[in-house]
C-alpha cells in the first residue's frame, strides 16, 4: 500500500530523518517507535503533507504523495492524529468531528460528513457526549477525539501519532484495542507512532524502529525486543522494557 524509500528531511541542515525506507502492507499495523526527538512526527508529518521531504519518495497505491497538499493527501485517503490535540473548542464534539469529515471527504455534502461523524464517534465510543464541548474531555477523551476526527475524513492508512501520550495504564489498554479493532472492524491499515514500546508491542504486526533519524531495527514485536541496538537505545528505561516484556507475554497467551 505504501513504499517509501529514501526519505530525507533536513531542517537546515539538521537530518531529522535520513535516509529511511520502509513498506506498509495493506491492512497491518506497523508500529513506528523511538526516543523522543528520533523523527517519527517528521516522516508522518511529511506523509500528510505538512511539509515536503528534502529527499526521497513516498508511493500510495502506487502514486507519489511528496509535493501533495494536506487536503489532497487526505482525499487520497490518508489520515492522520496529531501528537497534541487542537480541537475547536467552540464547537461540540459532534461538531469538531463532522468538520474533519466534511473537509476530510472533499466537502461534498453535509450529510454524508454527518454520517461519518456518527459512525467514528461510535467506534471511538463518545457518541453519548457528541453534543458537549470538547473542554470537559480529558486526555483519553481528546485522545477519542482526535481518532474520531481522522476516522470522518475516510481513510485507507491511519497515522496514529502517539495514542498514548498522558493516558493511564487502562487507558493505554484501551486505546490499543481501540486501533486493533479499528483495523480488524473497518479494515484499515495504521502506522502507530510510540515513544515507548509498552502496550504497543501487543497489538501490532511489525515495528520499525527510529534513533537519531535512521531506521535501526525492523521486524515482528519478538524479534525487535530483542535486537541488541534497540536494547542500547532503550537502555536505562527499565519501566519500558519491562512493560513491553509483559506486553508481548500477554500477546502470546492471547493467541
Ligand atoms: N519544523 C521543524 N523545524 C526544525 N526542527 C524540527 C522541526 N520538526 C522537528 N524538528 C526536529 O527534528 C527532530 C525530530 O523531531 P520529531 O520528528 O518531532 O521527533 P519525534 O516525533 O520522534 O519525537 C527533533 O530534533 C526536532 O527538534
Ligand atoms: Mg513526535
Amino acid at each position: 500500500m505504501l513504499v517509501v524509500e529514501g526519505l530525507v528531511k533536513s531542517f537546515y541542515g539538521f537530518k531529522a530523518v535520513n535516509n529511511v525506507s520502509f513498506t506498509v502492507e495493506r491492512s497491518e499495523i506497523l508500529g513506528l517507535i523511538g526516543p523522543n526527538g528520533s523523527g517519527k512526527s517528521t516522516i508522518f508529518n511529511m506523509l500528510s503533507g505538512t511539509f515536503p521531504p528534502t529527499a526521497g519518495s513516498m508511493r500510495f497505491d502506487g502514486a507519489e504523495l511528496a509535493g501533495l497538499a494536506p487536503h489532497r493527501i487526505i482525499n487520497r485517503g490518508i489520515g492522520r492524529t496529531f501528537q497534541i490535540p487542537r480541537p475547536f473548542h467552540r464547537l461540540t464534539i459532534f461538531e469538531n468531528v463532522a468538520l474533519a469529515g466534511y473537509f476530510g471527504q472533499g466537502r461534498h455534502s453535509r450529510a454524508k460528513a454527518e454520517e461519518a461523524a456518527e459512525r467514528a464517534l461510535a467506534m471511538v465510543g463518545l457518541s453519548t457526549d457528541r453534543h458537549a464541548g470538547v473542554d470537559g474531555l480529558g486526555a483519553a477523551g481528546l485522545k477519542k477525539l482526535e481518532l474520531a476526527k481522522a476516522l470522518a475524513t475516510g481513510p485507507k492508512l491511519l497515522l496514529a501519532d502517539e495514542s498514548l501520550g498522558g493516558l493511564d495504564e487502562s487507558e493505554m489498554d484501551q486505546a490499543a484495542d481501540m486501533l486493533r479493532k479499528i483495523r480488524d472492524e473497518l479494515g484499515i491499515t495504521i502506522i502507530w507512532v510510540e515513544h515507548i514500546m509498552g502496550v504497543l508491542m501487543r497489538v501490532v504486526d511489525r515495528v520499525m524502529v527510529l534513533d537519531h533519524g535512521e531506521k535501526i531495527s525492523e521486524g515482528l514485536p519478538g524479534e525487535v525486543a530483542g535486537d541488541p541496538r534497540v536494547i542500547e537505545v532503550y537502555l536505562g528505561t527499565d519501566a519500558d522494557a519491562t512493560q513491553a516484556a509483559a506486553a508481548l507475554a500477554r500477546r502470546r497467551t492471547e493467541r
